[in-house]
């Protein structure tokens, strides 16, 4: 049994404390009348851990590599120059730049992550890489995994088997990647036989949907109406839907109601979107988002992720969701009082709702005892000074502690 004091939950201005038995949460109350081992947490904000939910830890830190410079900042030579270096991988190699990216991620306060790991290569390197490095981190952070065809499924070959074979490899979800597909038609062939995989194998859903600016690229529509009609929605994700920021009104109207109706989950990854999207626009340039408030608005389960740490798509990327979320509101235009007191939600809450890991997640009683510790005592302090994570908590236990940044020497000025 152990107890964590003097700690802050989001909306309540009083300090609590959290009891923990068997790596639990058995109580929270204000003040708990158990003597047992206690950690002060200096009246700091305590959240349930970051989740990341569309990552590709199978790319980190191939940025610099050898003729893997992506010279346009364009999705599309991103992908050339991954296609052009993957056959040199081995599994140890992409196990190793993976676990430092987990790392980082963990340092950062996740303790969830959801990656695409590329499957159209017939070695499947990759995915064995990440599979293992799943089994050997599980007790530290729930990693999900995605069978993602990043050269098309129709437009690779044997893509589909390839897909396929990821799932029964240990997959859990479908990915796929219409807006890429060598025809509109191919596009909407993957969609549909995403879906039937995921039925055929009882799996999750998320695509690389619409990652274009072209404003034709709806293959959201297909793949909501497809939801909808399986009844599967809260088992499909949408990633990205770029193009759904350039569509015209009308068309968002109707989708709105749609995607509500579905129950689909969408990722937004502000600051890949607005790093890879616009390079065609002069002036005035898009800023490459999906359109985040109006879902977040409309009741639509929306969240960010941080999709790259430095390779050929994104040059930089740490895993810091905090810093995410930052370049999120702002693109978004979500910094109302109203929606700062809610913008957590979409790196901690909905995101857990993504992965469908709702039900292990969250600062409640009977759910583990994860958590995180902000160097912050409120929501809107942590927010506007950007606050780093103090401390990371699994099931009752540090993942790590750090100490507040401290002055050497400081003047009468800086003295409050
Ligand atoms: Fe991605």
């Amino acid at each position: 049994m152990k107890k964590f004091s003097n700690l802050r939950l989001r909306g309540k201005s009083e300090t609590y404390e959290i009891l923990v038995e068997d790596g639990n949460i058995t109580e929270i109350m204000p003040k708990i009348p158990v003597i047992c081992e206690t950690e002060d947490l200096g009246g700091r904000l305590v959240l349930p851990p970051y989740v990341d939910p569309h990552l590709h830890l199978d790319y980190v830190f191939t940025a610099r590599k050898q003729g893997n410079k992506n010279n346009t900042g364009t999705l599309f030579e991103g992908i050339q120059r991954w296609s052009d270096m993957k056959h040199v991988l081995t599994i140890e190699e992409v196990k190793s730049r993976a676990r430092d990216g987990v790392r980082k991620e963990m340092l950062h306060g996740v303790q969830m992550i959801r990656t695409h790991v590329d499957v159209t290569d017939p070695g499947q390197t990759a995915l064995k890489a990440i599979l293992e490095l799943r089994e050997e981190l599980k007790e530290m952070i729930d990693i999900q995994i995605v069978s993602f065809p990043q050269e098309g499924m129709y437009s690779y070959k044997n893509g589909v088997d390839l897909v396929e074979e990821g799932l029964r490899m240990g997959a859990d979800c479908v990915g796929g990647i219409p807006h890429f597909e060598l025809s509109y038609e191919l596009g909407e062939r993957s969609v549909h036989k995403a879906v039937e995989l995921a039925l055929k194998y009882d799996k999750l859903i998320d695509l690389h949907c619409d990652e274009t600016d072209d404003p034709h690229s709806r293959h959201l529509e297909l793949l909501t109406a497809l939801a909808i009609t399986e009844g599967i929605g809260e088992r499909t994700t949408a990633s990205h839907t770029c193009s759904f920021g350039s569509a015209d009104n009308s068309y968002a109207f109707r989708m709105m109601r749609n995607l509500k109706k579905a129950g689909l989950h969408m990722i937004s990854c502000p600051t890949e979107n607005v790093y890879l999207e616009g390079r065609q626009d002069a002036y005035p340039k898009r800023r490459g988002l999906t359109r985040v408030k109006e879902l977040f608005e409309h009741g639509i389960n929306v969240c960010f992720a941080q999709d790259s740490i430095q390779d050929p798509w994104y040059p930089l990327g740490n895993g810091n969701l905090m810093n995410i979320l930052d370049h999120g509101i702002h693109l978004a235009q979500m910094m109302s009082f109203e929606e700062l007191d809610q913008v957590l939600d979409l790196i901690t809450v909905n995101g857990a709702k993504t992965m469908q890991m709702q039900a292990f997640y969250g600062i409640e009683k009977g759910k583990p005892a994860n958590f995180i510790v902000l160097d912050a005592q409120s929501e809107f302090e942590a927010i506007s000074e950007r606050a780093g994570v103090l401390a990371s908590v699994r099931k009752g236990e540090f993942l790590f502690k750090k100490r507040p940044a401290a002055f050497e020497e400081k003047n009468a000025f800086f003295t409050v």
